[in-house]
């Protein structure tokens, strides 16, 4: 039924692009290609440039240095309607006064195109939606007005689909829902998507690729798996999932890897999986790649062990466990633990040693000194609570 739908999807290209709004730089020097047909998400934190970029793209905003191009052709100083692209915003906006089908046929009879109700009926079958197409948007959930909205925008068959957080209204189910039915309506017509969130577990299971954005600046781009997998920064560490890290001298740089004196703890890192190999670094390793053991396990090579340490707080949360564990010196080390068994493996207060294979360490391209710059936040909903509340004082205010 797709098929006939779509024309194809085109590249983004984004190069060099700047904005400078008075007194303050929202972005800096940004390169990105988007290749045709792909679900390409930008993640990162509140105030990072990721509507900014959304703005500058759809033609809301103009640059203050570099082009943009659109399947090859630049576009940058092309008026919004003139550009193959349509943006859903995390505010909806349906008419109300209008029925679904009306809404969703709105855009197509503006513009003169064939066939508009027949067009949108097929829109809205994609989202699963038809036999809603007579009601208005208030006799719909949340989640249905989201996907007619979705509708609207896929109506027109843009080339490149701006989606601007467009589930952060939704709860945690639907929006978990919508993700998988974004991600199948987008392999169905083949469009590109450029997905805006700061939702990291929504990136990850959605993209195809993922550029974690900071501070204006593409800090790391690529697979969620091997972001996940192999952060090259604290930043996208911390993000992208939870870290443990910890920051040594590098005392020994061989062929195939390195080994890091953290506090009098020796830590080994594979050379092919660190940024840098000698000096002052920081490394880590993910919590869930951490083994707990209830006595010294015995040294053995290819795994790194740390400890004796104290767990201080064990959280169930259903399928894992998390433990919280303080070893001397190189502070608190995060641990998840599946839940294979009944009850915890250990208990709060417990002495543990912690193992990991040397194999799923990573070592930063940071400079030590730079530290944390951003605490993560993976609160979707404070967020959008918090953004509410920043706009009814906005209102009452003018
Ligand atoms: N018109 C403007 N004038 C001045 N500064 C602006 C303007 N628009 C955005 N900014 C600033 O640019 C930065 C990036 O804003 P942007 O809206 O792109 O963030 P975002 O990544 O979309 O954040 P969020 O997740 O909160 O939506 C912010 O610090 C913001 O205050
Ligand atoms: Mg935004």
């Amino acid at each position: 039924m797709a098929g006939g739908f779509a024309e194809a999807g085109a590249d983004l290209e984004l190069v060099g692009i700047t904005k400078r709004f008075p007194g303050f730089t929202a972005i800096e020097e940004l390169n990105l290609t988007i290749p045709a047909g792909s679900f390409f998400a930008l993640l990162g934190p509140s105030g990072c440039g990721k509507t900014t970029t959304l703005r500058l793209v759809a033609g809301l905003e103009d640059p203050t240095a570099g082009r943009i191009l659109i399947g090859g052709k630049d576009v940058t100083t092309t008026k919004p309607y003139q550009r193959p692209v349509n943006t859903v915003f995390q505010s909806y906006a349906l008419f109300p006064h209008m029925t679904v089908l009306e809404n969703v046929a709105f855009g197509l009879k503006r513009r003169r195109i064939a066939d508009p109700l027949g067009k949108a009926h097929e829109a809205l079958r994609l989202v699963e939606l038809d036999h809603v197409a007579q009601r208005k948007p208030a006799q719909l959930s949340g989640g249905q007005q989201q996907r007619v909205a979705l509708a609207r925008a896929v109506v027109n068959r843009p080339a490149l689909l701006l989606l601007d957080e467009p589930l952060g209204a939704l709860d945690l189910k639907l929006r978990r829902q919508m993700q998988i039915e974004l991600k199948d309506i987008q392999s169905d017509v083949g469009l590109t998507f450029l997905h805006v969130t700061h939702d990291q577990e929504e990136a990850m299971t959605m993209a195809d690729t993922v550029a974690v954005m900071n501070k204006g600046q593409i800090e790391q781009m690529g697979a969620p798996e091997e972001l996940y997998e192999l952060p090259k920064t604290a930043f996208v560490a911390n993000f992208l999932g939870q870290s443990n890290l910890f920051t040594g001298t590098v005392t020994n740089s061989g062929k195939e890897s390195i080994i890091v004196d953290v506090a009098g703890t020796k830590i080994e890192v594979p050379r092919e999986r660190a940024q840098r190999h000698a000096g002052e670094v920081t490394i880590g390793v993910r919590p869930e790649k951490l083994m707990l053991h209830t006595s010294a396990p015995k040294p053995t090579p290819g795994t790194n062990v740390i400890g004796p340490g104290r767990v201080n707080d064990v959280s169930f949360s259903g399928v894992s466990t998390q433990y919280s564990v303080t070893v001397p010196k190189l502070g608190n080390v995060i641990v998840f633990a599946q839940n294979m068994v009944f009850g915890p493996v250990v208990n709060d207060g417990a002495e543990v040693w912690l193992a990991w294979t040397v194999d799923h360490g990573f070592g930063l391209l940071d400079d030590p000194a730079d530290g944390p710059r951003f605490e993560p936040d993976t609160d979707t909903k404070s967020i959008a609570v918090q953004r509410r509340e920043k706009l009814e004082e906005e209102l009452e205010e003018a």
